[in-house]
């Protein structure tokens, strides 16, 4: 089950309980529609401002499902920082996305052996 990030604490709370009866994993977390920035364009946002909020829910989902179920953290990893930083909020797998299209495929090789 992937979940986005812009939910509250209730609802968070009842997909992951669901989660632990019905899922094999949860993916923390999508794009947000929120904008930490003043902009008008519409549609997901992802990358570096997502690192905070995505990593914020991963730590919470983490705390709720205990030790139940995998999880991968994503949103906003750009750094051998961040990939820790997701590890230690409760992350069992770290995802990239946006991080690709700036710093390309070598990105991933860089990550795993600097981690
Ligand atoms: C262009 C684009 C397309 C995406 N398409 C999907 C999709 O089809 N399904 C999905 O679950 N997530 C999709 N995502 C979300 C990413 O998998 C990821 O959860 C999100 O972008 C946060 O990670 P990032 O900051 O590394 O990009 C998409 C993201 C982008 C930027």
């Amino acid at each position: 089950m992937k979940i986005a990030p812009d939910i509250d604490d209730v609802m968070l709370g009842e997909i992951c309980d669901v989660c632990v009866k019905r899922a094999r994993g949860m993916i923390c977390t999508n794009t947000t529609i929120e904008r930490p920035f003043a902009t008008t364009e519409a549609g997901g946002l992802s990358g570096a401002p997502l690192m905070a909020p995505s990593t914020s829910i991963l730590e919470r989902v983490r705390k709720r499902v205990g030790l139940s179920l995998p999880l991968i953290g994503v949103g906003g990893v750009f750094t051998t920082a961040d990939v820790r930083a997701k590890f230690a909020s409760g992350a069992n797998l770290v995802q990239v996305y946006t991080g690709f299209i700036y710093k390309g495929p070598l990105m991933a090789r860089h990550l795993a052996f600097d981690c």
